[in-house]
């Protein structure tokens, strides 16, 4: 039996376009935490709804706790296209050239997390995330976190027993200001290696919010945690610039909506958390719970706050003042 050419030609075009109208678009979402943090969380809640709103269109594979990069490697894999999406902490882009980012890290720069979301939610915390289209990226949100305690094998109550311990930090020069501010040395190393370096002695300490110490179970290595909130982790959603712009315009809206509802929940999510690690880590007996005095504390901030100026020139005064301004 022949067909008619316009047969053939209107099957073969009936075909491809039910092709194209299921090519579904996979988005990868490489992150270095538990599932069962803040940010796992909100990936897991972004990837849900971003199906839902797209009704399918758009797939979003998250891969957590460092399964598919660690800190550095992710940041490379998002510049080439190997991942799309990611939500790396703000302390890990002078890496990237972006040091202005190095700003959340200030210690003591935020009294509570009203005074961040001034800067996260307004004009300072876009512009900042404007800053990363020169590197092929696109900033679509932050994620909250929390604050962080310091932590360590020997009780830290004073000043003076922060000195000559060796701190696990992340890739940010302000960090390594700080410790060094507290006559500790500093040392940089991938989150998904931090449990290890604690647990070998290669470091004796470091710092990060409740939901992060608990969830890598630092606590099995590390004997002391002091309830410093001396200074801020959250992250910045971010996006390969070229692949987020060459969607269509109306699934990009689906994407941006669902991404608005992720950024309520893990903000919302955020502080109870935190406060549930804390409680487990508590419960666990392995690790002692100290809270400062109101002495102690000052005089950590004391010893801390002169970092500000002193990295006034690698982050800028200007955005230095901007988030002063932000915050009132
Ligand atoms: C860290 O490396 O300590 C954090 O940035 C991990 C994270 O993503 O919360």
């Amino acid at each position: 039996m022949q067909f008619p050419v316009k047969h053939v030609l209107a099957c073969a075009l009936l075909a491809f376009g039910a092709t194209v109208a299921h090519a579904q678009t996979v988005i990868k979402f490489s992150h270095v935490v538990a599932q069962d943090t803040p940010k796992g969380k909100a990936a897991e809640f972004f990837a849900k709804k971003a199906e839902e709103l797209t009704g399918g269109k758009v797939k979003v594979e998250v891969h957590a706790n460092s399964a598919l990069y660690k800190d550095k490697e992710e940041m490379e894999a998002l510049q080439l296209g190997a991942v799309q999406m990611l939500a790396p902490s703000l302390a890990k882009f002078g890496p990237l050239g972006v040091k202005e980012f190095e700003v959340f890290d200030l210690p003591f720069i935020f009294d509570n997390r009203d005074d961040l979301h001034k800067v996260t939610t307004g004009p300072v915390g876009q512009k900042l995330l404007d800053k990363l289209q020169k590197r092929g990226i696109t900033g679509l949100a932050y994620w909250d976190n929390g604050f962080k305690v310091f932590s360590s094998n020997k009780p830290i109550h004073s000043v003076a027993d922060y000195k000559g311990q060796k701190y696990r930090i992340q890739s940010s020069k302000v960090l390594e200001a700080e410790i060094r501010a507290l006559g500790g040395i500093p040392q940089v190393i991938a989150f998904g290696e931090t449990y290890q370096a604690l647990q070998t002695g290669v470091v004796d300490a470091t710092e990060n919010p409740p939901s992060n110490f608990y969830t890598q179970k630092m606590h099995e290595v590390q004997k002391h945690v002091s309830m410093t909130n001396h200074g801020y982790l959250g992250y910045a959603v971010i996006v390969n610039k070229k692949f987020w712009d060459g969607l269509d315009a109306t699934v990009r809206g689906q994407l941006e909506e669902a991404m608005k509802q992720a950024t309520a929940y893990a903000n919302q999510i955020a502080q109870d958390e935190n406060d549930q690690s804390l409680e487990a880590v508590k419960k666990s007996g392995k690790t002692t719970i100290y809270t400062p005095t109101a002495e102690e504390r000052n005089a950590l901030k004391k010893a801390l706050v002169p970092v500000h100026k002193q990295m006034e020139s690698r982050i800028g005064k200007d955005v230095i003042q901007d988030v002063y301004q932000a915050t009132g």
